[in-house]
């Protein structure tokens, strides 16, 4: 039995009514947040359970069977008529960080759930699930993708000790399950639009390091001490922040924090974190163990203390899938670029499990982890389109 007809695929159109709600839903998610005067959504926080509330609300008016599951992340599936299908999912995550902008993330889950509108009705040898995952910014814990590791089993020690939540581990379901993982996302940079194209196809997902430092001094009067006698931990983290500003990787270091500062008073403890990213992990953990080196000669010759350097999350790079990639590639459109992404996204998680490809949509002069966050309504219209065809095609290719 032929369970999608070749037609389907090339006559599906890209319906601009879904690109219209999927544009409402996430601004209203953009109101939805745990500080009152920006969007700020974190694992677990009051703001992420009403979004799971509002999404699943929207997800069981378009049929969809829902559950939030041990780990928040939120599920609503369309279940095949063979009860042994495997689950193609269709993802992405609904916290966000800091004064946030609207679309990372819940664009990709709201197209997953246009997506699925599309599927209704339609016979398919998987079930089709879109889930909107707890946390791929790890703005809470500094632990990254705790939802979609938290899926697949993937929760260490130190996560389940450091989460105040018990019991998310119990969202672990078996690997054998996913058929394959496919995500649309913001590019949140600005190649897609420097070449005026409107979507492209992820090849691969930087690895990341992100580090939490602290430097001791000795912290003293500042109009007293003369500058030849002072332990200033802030010069001495500046100095190992601008060594990783030229260390040849991409590197972040987004919170620095004087402790008990005054303007008045020498620095006696910085901390601050670092993040580093590469195409390489060889290259990213080197570079690493290298900053490392420079703080503790740094902290000799000033007379600090490199009180903690620690690792607090690592994931390696990892490719995306190239047979579910060309599909999605092809049902995209001609001449839409495959290029490698420097953000992470729950795609680096569930390419570890099954085959995983994801979709990126050109956003406004790049700009991302930032309330000025905006796509085209109408490239959301073709990113809804690229993938339900991919979606038809797998449906063809595993029937
Ligand atoms: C998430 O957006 C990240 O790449 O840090
Ligand atoms: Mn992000
Ligand atoms: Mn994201």
């Amino acid at each position: 039995m032929r369970l999608i007809e070749g037609a389907e695929v090339s006559k599906l159109m890209v319906k601009s009514s879904h690109a219209r709600q999927i544009m409402e839903r996430c601004h209203a998610l953009g109101e939805v947040s745990d500080e009152s005067d920006c969007l700020t959504r974190t694992f677990a926080s009051p703001a992420m359970r009403r979004t799971n509330r509002m999404v699943a609300s929207w997800m069981d008016s378009s049929g969809l069977q829902v559950r939030q599951d041990a780990a928040f992340n939120l599920i609503g599936r369309i279940q095949s008529s063979n009860p042994r299908a495997k689950c193609l999912v269709i993802g992405s995550h609904l916290d966000t960080v800091r004064n946030a902008g609207k679309f990372d993330g819940p664009l990709g889950v709201l197209i997953g759930l246009a997506v699925a509108q599309e599927m209704k009705g339609k016979k398919m040898p998987f079930h089709l699930e879109v889930v909107g995952f707890s946390d791929e910014e790890g703005v809470r814990y500094q632990t990254t993708y705790l939802g979609s590791r938290a899926m697949l089993g993937r929760l260490t020690k130190r996560d389940l000790s450091l989460i105040e939540e018990k019991g998310i581990e119990k969202a672990k379901r078996p690997q054998r399950e996913f058929l394959a993982y496919l995500e649309a996302h913001i590019e949140q940079g600005p190649v897609l639009e420097s070449q005026n194209i409107p979507l492209g196809v992820v090849t691969g997902i930087h690895g990341q390091t992100r580090i939490s430092v602290t430097f001791r001094g000795q912290a003293g009067h500042a109009g007293t001490t003369p500058m030849n006698l002072r332990h200033d931990a802030l010069c001495g983290a500046a100095e190992v922040i601008l060594e990783a500003e030229n260390s040849g990787m991409t590197a972040t270091v987004g919170q620095c924090e004087v402790v008990r500062s005054s303007s008045n008073v020498i620095p006696g403890q910085v901390l601050f974190t670092l993040d580093v990213r590469d195409s390489s992990d060889t290259r990213r953990r080197a570079a690493c163990a290298a900053l490392r080196e420079k703080a503790l000669a740094v902290a000799q010759r000033r007379g600090l203390k490199l009180q903690s350097w620690k690792i607090v999350q690592e994931t390696s790079a990892i490719a995306m899938d190239n047979k579910v990639s060309r599909i999605l590639q092809q049902s995209a459109g001609a001449g839409v670029p495959m290029m490698p992404s420097g953000a992470g996204h729950d795609a680096a998680v569930m390419a570890r499990a099954c085959p995983s490809a994801m979709l990126f949509i050109r956003c406004r002069k790049g700009v991302s982890h930032h309330p000025s966050e905006s796509v085209k309504p109408s490239d959301v219209a073709s990113a809804v389109a690229a993938m339900a065809r991919t979606v038809l095609e797998l449906a063809r290719a595993y029937e």
